[in-house]
């Protein structure tokens, strides 16, 4: 299937606890996709808040609810605009669920059982007591290429930990215009140069995430400011004073992490930074980049406070987001059902 105007999809789980990692990696992304997309020439970005991702491990129902308004204030806190984009809750529009089910058809079992974050989740849950790992857990990639493969879209700004369920996603697209014939676009991820994997301040190694790892490791969009430079300043780092990248050897990559942050919120380059902080040592660098994250996340806190507190008029947004993505969403299952011979011809 040849693809239309540029339409530029994402989707983001439902927490209030959304960190720094979302928001450089991804977040910061369905902005510029936003400001970038041109109506004139029929480019679109849309961007979904996926509850029904977030019921394949433990929840509550009623704070799921509330986790759904949490995030939408966060996003349009971070800048998205509803009159500027789609932005709707999963579990609004059917078509997603339906698509999940058809290309579970043509979506190889042995591709889902090597997925990293199905094998990582599938551990972590398996190691608590009464453990119950869902089926949903285990398809969550197919709902998730359903969420893109509904829109045709062309492009999916997400972090580098995505990068493996989009490239499933384009081999599920590839198999069913093979079998079928051409229907659904294959999309490319749009992976950011800078701040694509944010890491976990305590232990550099290892991902920014939001079940992985400690409390002092994590940033939270919505964290104060002094608990925002309280964190940095005890992030771990190395036993060298030079702020400055390391080699292929590896061992500075809780500077590295550092460095990248700080040229995300001051959109410098990390020579810059480097040049900089010369001579200056860590415990000065790490009080620099405190402050920026901190005056960075601030107005976003602060408008969030504002959104936050009016769920009705969230839930209206979230409504009206939800009609304009079925619109755009219930053609193309048209199509695909048409393609499978399934259901009554048109
Ligand atoms: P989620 O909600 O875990 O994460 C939202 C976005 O944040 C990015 N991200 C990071 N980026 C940089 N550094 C990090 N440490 C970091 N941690 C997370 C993620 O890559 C993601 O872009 N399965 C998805 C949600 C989803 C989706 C979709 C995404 C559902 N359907 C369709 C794209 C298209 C997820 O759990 O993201």
């Amino acid at each position: 299937m040849s693809a239309g105007p540029r339409r530029i999809f994402s989707g983001i789980q439902p927490t209030g606890r959304k960190h720094l990692g979302n928001y450089i990696g991804a977040i910061r992304q369905y902005v510029e996709g936003q400001e970038s997309a041109d109506a004139g020439a029929g480019e679109l970005a849309i961007y979904c808040i996926v509850d029904l991702h977030a019921i394949t491990v433990a929840y509550d129902p009623e704070e799921l609810r509330e986790r759904v308004h949490d995030t939408t204030a966060i996003l349009l806190a971070a800048g998205l605009d509803p009159e500027r984009c789609v932005l709707f809750r999963q579990g609004d529009v059917r078509q997603h669920t339906e698509l999940c089910w058809l290309l579970g058809g043509v979506t190889a079992w042995g591709d889902l059982n090597r997925m990293t974050q199905w094998k990582v989740k599938r551990e972590q849950i398996e190691q608590q007591t009464g453990a119950f790992v869902s089926a949903g857990l285990f398809n969550y990639p197919v709902l998730q290429a359903a969420d893109v493969l509904a829109y045709r879209a062309t492009e999916v700004p997400v972090g580098d930990d995505q990068r493996q369920h989009i490239e499933l996603t384009r081999e599920i697209a590839r198999r069913f215009n093979e079998r079928f014939g051409p229907t659904l676009v294959e999309p490319e991820h749009v992976i950011p140069g800078v701040g694509a994997r944010i890491m976990d301040l305590q232990d550099p190694m290892s991902k920014m995430s939001t079940t992985a790892g400690g409390e002092s490791g994590r940033v939270y969009v919505l964290d104060e400011p002094d608990a925002i430079r309280k964190k940095f300043r005890s992030a771990v780092t190395d036993s060298g004073r030079e702020v400055r990248r390391g080699g292929p050897e590896g061992g500075k990559e809780g500077i590295e992490n550092l460095i990248e942050i700080l040229c995300v919120v001051r959109g410098a380059g990390p020579e810059e930074i480097e040049t900089e902080f010369e001579g200056r040592g860590y415990g000065d660098f790490k009080s620099a980049v405190g402050d920026a994250v901190a005056d960075f996340l601030a107005p976003v806190r602060e408008r969030y406070a504002e959104l936050r507190s009016d769920p009705g008029e969230l839930e209206r947004t979230l409504a009206a987001g939800a009609e304009s993505a079925r619109a755009i969403a219930e053609p193309v299952l048209a199509d695909v059902r048409d393609a499978m011979g399934v259901a009554a011809p048109r």
